[in-house]
């Protein structure tokens, strides 16, 4: 059974076929090729663009849809992960699309269904449709982007969406920097690393700033967010007239993660991601379920 768990489920061809895909979507080739099936999605944590940009991929396809809500949900009752899936796969869903506060749960659940698993972010593990979404505005901008310089800024310790583009992006030859304060820093060997936008502002194609994941961390570390804001924010008096695409995946922390005038700028993307974000969850769903 196929699963997308990580992003190193799919093999580097699979993912160019997926891209291929998502641009015919965009241009508005669009077919009910999930008409009847059923995708259920089950959101342990908060989330706003991420569910929805499933469900209405998943709707865009002609598939029905159904959201747990997991406040209501068995396990605040008390049931285990192993009975919750026993029980949706039950219902014989096509697919369904998990999120979770806890890293490994999206995985542990696909041992025990019938059907394909997305994980749709788990804990600070991965969140492989953001990368791929992530991936794709590279591509349509650059074309094949091997060799183009990304730097990743802020809390990328704790944050799946690092941890996803990482692996796929350096799989596609981008070089990545890796900016952060020391407690944000991962331990990986790997990439250059710096303490300093500053020092990579002239030699980077695209920055993707991240948010400070304050609900991951067991105390504040920093004085306030306005002084994590003064060394690592995005603004336009750093980027001045510098061609450097800007990617965040939401949601982002105004002036605090960017600066309102760089949101407003034609070079951030934030919104392209959002609206590929369709596109691409479209083709992943097709390509799982259609196998
Ligand atoms: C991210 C997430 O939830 O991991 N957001 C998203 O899915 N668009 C990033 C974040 O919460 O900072």
């Amino acid at each position: 059974m196929k699963r997308l768990i990580n992003t190193s489920d799919f093999t580097t061809d699979e993912i160019l076929t997926i891209f291929k895909k998502s641009e015919n979507f965009k241009k508005g080739k669009i077919k009910k090729s999930l008409y009847d099936k059923l995708i259920i999605t089950i959101f342990f944590e908060n989330s706003t663009r991420t569910r929805s940009s499933f469900e209405v991929a998943a709707k865009r396809l002609g598939a029905e849809v159904v959201s747990l809500d997991v406040s209501k949900s068995s396990s605040s009752k008390g049931e285990t992960l192993y009975d919750t899936a026993a029980n949706l796969d039950a219902m014989q869903p096509n697919a369904i699309v998990v999120r979770h506060q806890n890293a490994g749960v999206p995985k542990i659940l696909s041992n025990y269904v019938n059907c394909p698993i997305i994980n749709g972010g788990d804990g600070a593990h991965a969140h492989p449709t953001q990368a791929l979404l992530d991936l794709f505005t590279i591509y349509e901008h650059f074309g094949n982007p091997k060799g183009k310089k990304i730097a990743i800024v802020g809390d990328i310790k704790n944050s799946r969406v690092a941890n996803s583009n990482i692996e796929l992006l350096s799989r596609f030859g981008l070089e990545i920097t890796l900016v952060a304060p020391a407690h944000f820093m991962p331990r990986i060997k790997a990439f250059k690393k710096t303490h300093y936008l500053k020092e990579i502002i002239d030699d980077v194609d695209i920055i993707m700033s991240l948010r400070t994941q304050t609900e991951r961390h067991a105390n504040q570390i920093y004085a306030s967010l306005k002084d994590y804001a003064s060394d690592f924010c995005i603004t336009k008096k750093l980027i001045k007239d510098r061609d450097i695409m800007i990617l965040h995946p939401g949601p982002v922390n105004r002036n605090i993660d960017i600066d309102d005038e760089l949101l407003a700028d034609p070079r951030c993307k934030v919104l392209e991601q959002v609206k590929n974000g369709v596109f691409v969850r479209m083709a992943v769903l097709e390509t799982l379920i259609n196998l």
